[in-house]
């Protein structure tokens, strides 16, 4: 069995399903992981899903999958827009990167549309909610059994 993918999710995306539920809708944070879980297994993948309102535990977890997941996909929220520390990380640790949010920041305030991970990212996707965790997981998928041997 590979090496998990490693989910991360950033700051107040453990309040979701009750906050701003206009913008982010009334799922959870749990359901995601559930929604997640179950995309992985389709392709014979494994899912570990994990939440941080804190940059430096963000940080820790992405340096920690260099040996322990098999590539990574980030909601970093907030952090996205501020964070080089994260950028950092993510380019050291050489796996390939998935960036989702759940709404599309491009249609958001302008302070959303730029976003350090986007540089440390293969792609981007924004906007589809929840089900962007399911497309960044079949496109992580394909990125990881062309990278196979054959
Ligand atoms: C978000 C978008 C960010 O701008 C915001 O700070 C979040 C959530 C999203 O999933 O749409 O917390 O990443």
């Amino acid at each position: 069995m590979s090496l998990p993918i490693l989910v991360l999710n950033g700051p107040n995306l453990n309040l979701l399903g009750t906050r701003e539920p206009e913008i982010y809708g009334r799922t959870t944070l749990d359901d995601i992981r559930a929604l997640a879980e179950a995309r992985a297994k389709t392709h014979g993948l494994s899912a570990d899903f994990r939440q941080s309102n804190e940059e430096g535990e963000l940080v820790s977890w992405i340096q920690g999958a260099r040996t322990k997941a098999s590539g990574i996909i980030i909601n970093a929220a907030a952090y996205t827009h501020t964070s080089v520390a994260i950028l950092d990380a993510l380019l050291a640790c050489g796996l390939p990167v998935i960036e989702v949010h759940l709404s599309n920041i491009f249609k958001r305030e302008e302070f959303r549309h730029h976003s350090f991970v986007s540089r440390a990212s293969t792609g981007v996707i924004c906007g589809f909610g929840a089900q962007g965790y399911e497309l960044a997981i079949d496109a992580l998928a394909n990125i990881l059994s062309k990278a196979k041997p054959a």
